[in-house]
């Protein structure tokens, strides 16, 4: 009998918390919203958040890290895409990197979420945000790729089959800048700083990506008087501003603060997480696990807040194998031990995971969408003041996917002395 009891108080719970809400805003202002839109699935049962963090984490571990920012889901979809391709350790290394943190809904292969994520970013793509990806999977002297596995990581996980020429690694290099510049639409990506070094058999895995969110509701410009963005250096930037409702919460024991702006007909959001005072984000980077932020993101509730954020670009070039590696996989980059038999027909002790490089770019800046909302009824604001470095991620509302993970340590602009 006792089981019951709880799951009829949460069935019941929400219908009282929507009601309550319809009402009591009805007769606040016929301009407020009628209740809270729902929220998108939690992170806790998705791969591109599970993968995300543990990255995030890796790859801030390195002191020198600066502006930081990568696709969890590019990376995780191209992944999972290799993983199809493989079998024996090299596979189950694969997805347990993919490993949600919580069973996912219905019980979904990590595969196909993120496939039905990538298709679901890909057709909002001009609406809430405009978007560059590609993905590709590179062959260095190896027998091609099986037919096979062309056609279902192309149609499922959106990757390109490539194979890089025969010259020597900076021939390698330039062909993967190329490729990447392409990718992000002529944007020039800050060069590779590791080498990549691609042997007979190799398999090099890149992702490009960039974004430019539209917001629901436009920000304003300070244009006119640039401020001061308290980052690894001082600089003088522009700053955008907006005070509106938003999903907002304070960790006051962490003194941490998260905001979440909707983008444009509400297919994705833009979540900032920010220390309360100016400092550099060691302690929130330590202090970040996926279990505190599902916390956060659940406890945000929809309050009036001024938000105010520097006009800024993320742009990250970066090599994984590192990071990949010390997650656990390992057995991948070993020519003797990898078995990647299902990308090509007579791979057997040949083909390894020789890189895996990424870029992405990040555009922050005060443009909304087109259309008319009605007006928020904003009162005694909360402040999320922008003015030093906090680290951001981009939603998907559909499928609760995370495109995008970064954090701004450094706003381009002129610089006023050292500092942090
Ligand atoms: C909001 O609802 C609560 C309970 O339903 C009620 O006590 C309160 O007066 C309402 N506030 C407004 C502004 O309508
Ligand atoms: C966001 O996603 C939820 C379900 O996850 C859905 O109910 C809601 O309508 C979506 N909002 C928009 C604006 O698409
Ligand atoms: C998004 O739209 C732009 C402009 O139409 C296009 O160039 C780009 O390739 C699209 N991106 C994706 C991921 O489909
Ligand atoms: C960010 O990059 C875009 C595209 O390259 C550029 O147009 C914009 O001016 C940049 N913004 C800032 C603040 O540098």
């Amino acid at each position: 009998m006792l089981p019951r009891l709880p799951f009829c108080l949460l069935i019941s719970l929400p219908v009282l918390l929507v009601q309550g809400s319809a009402t009591n805003s009805s007769k606040m202002s016929p301009a407020a919203p009628t209740s809270a839109p729902p929220r998108p699935p939690p992170p806790l049962g998705d791969p591109s958040w599970a993968l995300g963090l543990r990255l995030y984490q890796a790859l801030r571990s390195d002191s020198g890290s600066v502006n930081t920012l990568f696709s969890p889901l590019l990376v995780a979809a191209s992944l999972g895409a290799l993983g199809e391709g493989s079998a024996g350790n090299t596979a189950s290394q694969v997805q347990d990197l993919l490993k949600p943190a919580a069973p996912s809904k219905a019980g979904a292969q990590a595969g196909e979420l993120l496939s039905e994520a990538l298709k679901s970013f890909t057709d909002t793509n001009g609406t809430s945000f405009h978007l560059h990806v590609s993905s590709a999977v590179f062959l260095k002297q190896a027998p091609a790729f099986s037919k096979e596995f062309v056609k279902k990581s192309q149609s499922r996980f959106r990757l390109q089959h490539q194979t890089l020429g025969k010259g020597d690694s900076k021939a390698d290099l330039k062909q993967l800048h190329d490729w990447a510049k392409a990718g992000l639409s002529g944007l020039e990506g800050a060069p590779l700083e590791a080498e990549i070094k691609a042997k007979a058999g190799a398999l090099i895995l890149a992702n490009a990506l960039r974004f430019k969110g539209l917001w629901e509701r436009e920000f304003s410009e300070g244009s006119a008087d640039l401020r001061t963005f308290l980052g690894k250096k001082y600089t003088k930037v522009v700053m955008m501003h907006r005070a509106g409702l938003y999903r907002h919460h304070e960790d006051v024991g962490n003194m941490v603060q998260l905001v979440e702006a909707p983008l444009w007909g509400g297919k994705a959001s833009l979540v900032l997480l920010m220390p309360f005072h100016v400092e550099n984000l060691a302690r929130l980077d330590k202090l970040l696990t996926l279990e505190l932020l599902s916390k956060w993101l659940e406890k945000a509730s929809v309050t009036s807040v001024a938000i105010s954020l520097p006009k800024a670009n993320i742009t990250s070039t970066l090599s994984l194998q590192k990071q990949l590696s010390a997650l656990g996989l390992t057995d991948a980059w070993d020519q003797k031990v990898a078995d990647f038999s299902g990308v090509s027909d007579k791979s057997k002790g040949k083909l390894h995971l020789g890189g895996v490089v990424h870029w992405a770019s990040l555009e922050l800046a005060a443009q909304a969408g087109k259309g008319d909302l009605e007006d928020e009824n904003v009162e005694k604001p909360k402040l999320f003041y922008g003015d030093h470095p906090f680290i951001v991620f981009v939603r998907d509302n559909t499928t609760g996917a995370l495109l995008l993970m970064g954090a701004l340590d450094h706003a381009e602009g002129e610089a006023l002395h050292d500092e942090l």
